[in-house]
């Protein structure tokens, strides 16, 4: 029980659950419950600082994708944060176990400053309980002036079979579809996978269980607080191919990434305002 810290990684332990997490990006690499890993972490992530971790779930701000236009066009894709090494505030609660990373503007490398001036603190709490992870971003805006921002949990998960995944509780709502690059309603279906599928479904309420079953079980829900947003990604074949860091290269078949966040449109915070979405993944073993 507790938390351990090296130069490098933070491990939280709460009864018989486990995470770890990489200062780099806070990106949380493991979270085992009951000794079973939950997340996919690529065979060749990178995990020395250089490039955002393949797998666990790597954090999106301040824009999700690549923007071709507005003040983050500069950026890279999926912004900066999971690009920089994160301040670890330390433990603020012990049951469940909380512990609170942090990155700010001083954090940031020259070249990202340059590409994203405004000022802004990010504080990300992890909640660790016996069955559940709890993810939570609060974006705050200490400067002058306004600024827009996506927030998205990049949750890789690992899954049994892709062949019999389903993702349910999406909800008839509109979708981007980011392969046949077309906008369409969801049919309110349990999405399954059996090609490339990179698709943003938005306006889901928060009152909606997203569910990840193999087959008919349900392996993990989430619940979500004004993340209205998931993106449902998985590489297939090509894209995996392609993805120097994936690997093995068929890990396409034992991984799903649905992603909850804000990202459809720019969340717009004032001057003095902070912002807070957070998901809850719970394990039903
Ligand atoms: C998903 C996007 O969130 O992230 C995909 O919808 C993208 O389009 C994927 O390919 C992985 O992105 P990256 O930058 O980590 O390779």
């Amino acid at each position: 029980m507790g938390v351990k810290e090296t130069e490098s990684e933070v491990t939280l332990s709460f009864k018989e659950s486990e995470v770890r997490v990489l200062k780099f990006g806070a990106t949380v690499l493991s979270w085992k419950v009951k000794g079973q890993e939950q997340l996919w972490l690529s065979d060749k992530a990178i995990l020395d600082g250089s490039k955002a971790v393949r797998g666990g779930i790597p954090l999106v701000f301040p824009v999700f994708g690549k923007a071709t236009e507005g003040p983050c066009a500069k950026l890279p894709q999926h912004g900066f944060a999971r690009n920089h090494s994160w301040e670890l505030l330390g433990q603020v609660q012990e049951s469940p176990l909380k512990v609170q990373f942090a990155l700010s503007p001083d954090q940031l490398s020259q070249e990202a400053r340059d590409q994203w001036p405004s000022d802004f603190t990010l504080i990300y709490t992890l909640t660790l309980d016996s069955d559940s992870l709890t993810t939570e971003m609060s974006v705050e805006n200490p400067g002058q002036s306004a600024f827009g921002f996506n927030v998205l949990f990049h949750t890789y998960f690992r899954i049994p079979s892709v062949d019999s995944v389903k993702v349910n509780g999406l909800g008839k709502v509109p979708v981007h579809d980011k392969v046949s690059v077309s906008k369409y309603q969801a049919d309110g279906e349990p999405v399954t996978i059996s090609s490339e599928v990179d698709r943003v479904y938005s306006e889901i309420a928060d009152s909606n269980k997203i569910e990840i079953l193999n087959g008919d079980k349900v392996d993990v829900d989430i619940e979500r607080t004004n993340l209205p947003d998931v993106v449902v990604w998985n590489p297939w074949i090509e894209k995996a191919n392609g993805l120097g860091d994936f690997y093995p290269k068929d890990g396409y078949k034992t991984m799903i990434c649905v992603e909850t966040g804000s990202v459809s449109s720019p969340v717009n915070l004032e001057p003095g305002s902070s912002w807070v979405g957070r998901q809850v993944l719970k394990a039903h073993l």
